[in-house]
Formats: structure tokens, sequence, C-alpha cells
């Protein structure tokens, strides 16, 4: 089996394993208590934060623990209606956000708030012509993802945030798929909210984190016994926090030690011999700034999962994990105005850190040889 679906989710790293392990057994204890062995959990949970923090070039006490990337990105759009108190009604989302946004905003049309989605070019990247042409005193928030989940492409959030905080708005960015793959650093994109997926970076699932801009009085998540400074109520799910805290120290070491290049190389290679052995095969987003990981590519003729259906040893996405089973083809290449018969094909082959040479060899090779039918030599 060859796995090429990291986007999807990671496998836990055998180092983030045994740095959890303790805190399910002998150090289970609740980090609120006032005993001391209480008072240890605390503070593996405050080193937590702190290599978070690190990562993510903030300080510790921006960074508060949340269930993942769809309880982050929940909370960052209507934490920030609740912020302007109705002061601002409107809220900008790009064409190629998440579900975890795009349905959060949905809901909130019923309610009076005026939702824009803010058009994305052919390649892959929000239009910032349109974004200006969007903004006025009445937006209270302007949602970009860093990375898209489909293709890969890296928005120029900096840009976003940069127009967006001329008028007053707030300035959110889902950095799932973009933390752990890519250096993500907060201040120098100077977004308000940042949202992280635990599971995308080699953690757990059900463990991630919204980083709120030092000194933004932002409305708590979640009510209750005031955990998280007040701001996420809640007992710390203790093991997820240590085991993200882990993988993000093992992502600083994978930057230093060079990983993402060598990814990107691994990345480029396999797109060689995708376009070498299926000559019709067309890769999204090529032209632009995008994740060393991920290709999407698309087969002309070709739906995405009857070609993976061809190639049972392979384990790749059509899209986003969670709407492989619509027809209306990946809502991505949809919004870049590729038509739905193509957006239907889109194929996500995504690296991780475990992927080698052979398994991206060996990947072209079935899905040419279920396009040909028959084997072809790379
Ligand atoms: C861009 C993006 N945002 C948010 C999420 C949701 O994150 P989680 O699974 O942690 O809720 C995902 C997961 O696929 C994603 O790709």
């Amino acid at each position: 089996m060859i796995y090429l679906d990291y986007n999807a989710t990671t496998p836990v790293l055998g180092e983030v394993v045994s740095a959890m392990m303790p805190f399910f057994t002998e150090k289970f204890y609740n980090p609120s208590a006032s005993y001391p062995e209480a008072g240890a959990v605390a503070q593996a949970v405050a080193e937590a934060r702190q290599l978070v923090g690190d990562l993510l070039g903030v300080s510790p006490d921006q960074v508060v623990w949340t269930s993942g990337g769809t309880e982050s990105n929940n909370w960052a759009i209507q934490g920030s209606l609740a912020y302007w108190h109705g002061k601002r009604d409107r809220i900008l989302v790009s064409q190629m956000e998440h579900p975890s946004v795009t349905q959060t905003v949905k809901s909130l049309i019923s309610e009076g708030i005026d939702v824009k989605f803010i058009p994305v070019d052919s390649r892959g990247i929000v239009r910032i012509d349109a974004l200006d042409a969007l903004l006025d005193e009445r937006t209270a928030l302007v949602s970009v993802m860093l990375a898209n989940n489909e293709i890969g492409t890296i928005q120029p959030v900096a840009d976003v945030a940069q127009r967006a905080h001329k008028v007053g708005a707030l300035v959110h960015t889902d950095a799932s798929q973009a933390v752990g793959k890519i250096v993500v650093n907060m201040p120098l994109l100077d977004v308000d909210l940042l949202s992280v997926a635990g599971h995308k970076l080699y953690a757990p699932k059900g463990i991630g984190a919204l980083i709120i801009k030092a000194g933004l009085d932002f409305p708590q998540g979640l009510q209750g016994g005031g955990q998280e400074g007040g701001r996420r109520s809640g007992t710390e799910n203790v093991p997820g926090i240590v085991g993200l805290g882990k993988a993000a120290s093992l992502t600083q070491e994978w930057f230093a030690d060079k990983g993402h290049g060598k990814q990107r190389t691994l990345r480029n290679e396999l797109e060689h011999y995708l376009t070498q052995a299926i000559p019709q095969c067309r890769i999204f987003g090529q032209q632009v700034p995008r994740l060393p990981n991920t290709v999407g590519l698309a087969v002309d003729g070709w739906l995405g999962l009857d070609l993976l259906f061809l190639c049972p040893e392979l384990r790749a996405g059509t899209g986003s994990a969670c709407h492989s089973d619509t027809n209306e083809g990946a809502p991505t290449l949809r919004a870049m105005g590729v038509e739905a018969s193509v957006a239907r094909g889109l194929i996500r082959l995504s690296l991780g850190r475990q992927t080698t040479s052979a398994e991206v060899r060996t990947a072209a090779q079935l899905l040419a040889r279920a396009v040909q039918g028959q084997p072809k030599s790379l």
C-alpha cells in the first residue's frame, strides 16, 4: 500500500506517541487541580504552548487549545461577529475555503450577515482586486486560507491582511494545511487569528489551536470552568496538547534539516514521472507558490474516483476527504473556473515526511498503468 494522502491526515510520529503516553496513565491529573502532581501536568501544558508558539513566532499566551481546525475556524468566524457587537455585519471569505469555513459563514446568512465570497483566479489564488472591491467599513472579518487543501496553492495572506486592516476588519487565516509543511510566521502574516489542526502535522486527531493576536480582546470560544485564561473552557486534552507540542518541535527540526526542500524535490520527481507517463495529465497550481507536498491533478476523460479504483494499492484523495462523495467536482477547481467534468477528475496526491522516492515512482506507474491499460516503464 502506498499512502499519498497526508493532506487528509498524518500518522502520529513515534516520538509524539512516546511523549504523550505518560499523560494517559501516571500523569493523568487534571492540570487545574491544586496538588503538586497536577502542577507538573500544568507545566507540561505550558511547555507545549511554548513549543507551538515558537513554531509560529508568537508568544505562548497567544496559543489557545481547541479540538482542531474545524473548531478553530468556527470560533474565529463566530467570535469575530460577537467582537463587533452588531456594529459590523459583513464577512468576506475566499471561494476556495474548507467547508468548516464556508458552511459556518453560510449558516450566518439567515441571521442577516452579509456574506461575500472573494473570487479565485484560474491559477488558484484569491483575487486581490476583487477583495479590494468588497472591503468596506462594514466588514467584520476577512478569512482567507494560507494553503489550499486540494491543490496546495499558497495564498497572499499578508497582502490580504494589510488591505483588510485599512478598513479596520479582523483577519483570519485557516493555516490547517500550511503548519508543518512550510514555515509559518504569524507576525509576518499580520493576521489577527490563525487556525492550526494537529493531525495535519503528525500530532493526533482532536487537538488544534486558535492563535489570537496579542492584545486582541477576542470573545471566548466555549463557556464553563474558565480554562485557557477564560478563553476556551473545558478540561484540557493533555495528551493531545503534549503531542502537538512535540510535533511542533519535531517540525522545527525537520525545517532545520531542510525537510521541506527535500519534500519539494520528491514532489517534483513525482510530477515529472506523471507528466512523462501520462501526457494527458493536467497538474493544477503549478504556476504559483504551492505547498511542497501536494499534487492536484486530473487526467482527461477520467473521474478521480474511477482512476483510483483501478489503483487499489494507492491511497490518495479526490479533493478534501470530507466531500469525496459529491458530484460537483473539487470545489477549489470549480472556484478556479475549471469545468465540472474536469473538476470531478481531481486526484490529490499528498506526500508526507515518510514518503520515499520508490513510492512516488510506483504511484506514477500505477496511475499510468490504469490510464493506459498496460504497464509503462518510466
Ligand atoms: C484547510 C483545512 N481546514 C480545516 C480542516 C479541518 O480540520 P480538522 O479535521 O482538524 O477539524 C481541514 C481538514 O481537512 C483542512 O484541510
